[in-house]
C-alpha cells in the first residue's frame, strides 16, 4: 500500500519514531514517504491508500502547525489515516511532588482526540492511534525506553 506520513515534531522525537516506523512498512513492502508538515501543502496532498499524522502536544493540543494543517487538508472522502501523538510523561509536580490525577492527565493528553475530530468532519475513517513518551522531566526527550516496541505493534495494526 502507499502511505504518506506528516509529522510535526519539533525536538526530533516523533521525527525518530515515523523514520523507524516507515522503515518497519518498507520492509513490509509497503511504499513510504514522510514529511514535515512546514515542507507540505495541505492543499495538495498526495493520494495514499492510508494517511499517518504524527503531533506532539502543547498545553493538551496537537502543535499549532499540525492543527492548522488539519483544518485545511484536502483528504479524499472515506480516507483512511492513522494517528501518532508524542506526550510528556507525566511526572510528579516539582512544588508538591504528587503525580497528576488522571483528570489531569487526560486534561494534557486531548491531542488525539482532536486530531480524531478534524479528520473526521471531513469523512475520513481512523484505523489505528498511538501515543509515545519522551521524558516528562524534560518535556524535550529522548522517548522512553521500549518506545520502538510500541510503533512495531502500531505498525502491525496498520496491516
Ligand atoms: C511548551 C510545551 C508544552 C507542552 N505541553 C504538553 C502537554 O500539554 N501534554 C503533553 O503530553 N506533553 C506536552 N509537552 C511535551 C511535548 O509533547 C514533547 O515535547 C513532544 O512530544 C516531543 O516531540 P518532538 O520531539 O517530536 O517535538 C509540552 C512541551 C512543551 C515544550
Amino acid at each position: 500500500m502507499k502511505v504518506e506520513i506528516y509529522h510535526a515534531s519539533k525536538f526530533g522525537n516523533g521525527e525518530k519514531v515515523v523514520a523507524y516506523l516507515q522503515g518497519l512498512l518498507t520492509a513490509k513492502g509497503h511504499q513510504v514517504n514522510f514529511r514535515h508538515v512546514r515542507d507540505a501543502k495541505p492543499k495538495e496532498m498526495p493520494s495514499a491508500d492510508l494517511y499517518i499524522f504524527c503531533a506532539p502536544t502543547r498545553l493538551g493540543k496537537p502543535i499549532g502547525k499540525m492543527r492548522r494543517f488539519l483544518k485545511k487538508a484536502q483528504l479524499p472522502q472515506g480516507a483512511k489515516y492513522a494517528l501518532i501523538a508524542t506526550h510528556g510523561q507525566p511526572v510528579p509536580d516539582k512544588k508538591t511532588g504528587k503525580m497528576p490525577t488522571q483528570e489531569e492527565i487526560e486534561k494534557y493528553q486531548q491531542n488525539l482526540p482532536i486530531m480524531e475530530g478534524l479528520l473526521n468532519e471531513k469523512g475520513a475513517v481512523k484505523v489505528a492511534d498511538l501515543k509515545v513518551y519522551v521524558n516528562g522531566a524534560t518535556m524535550k526527550g529522548p522517548l522512553l525506553e521500549g518506545w520502538e516496541k510500541d510503533v512495531e505493534a502500531f505498525a502491525a495494526r496498520l496491516g
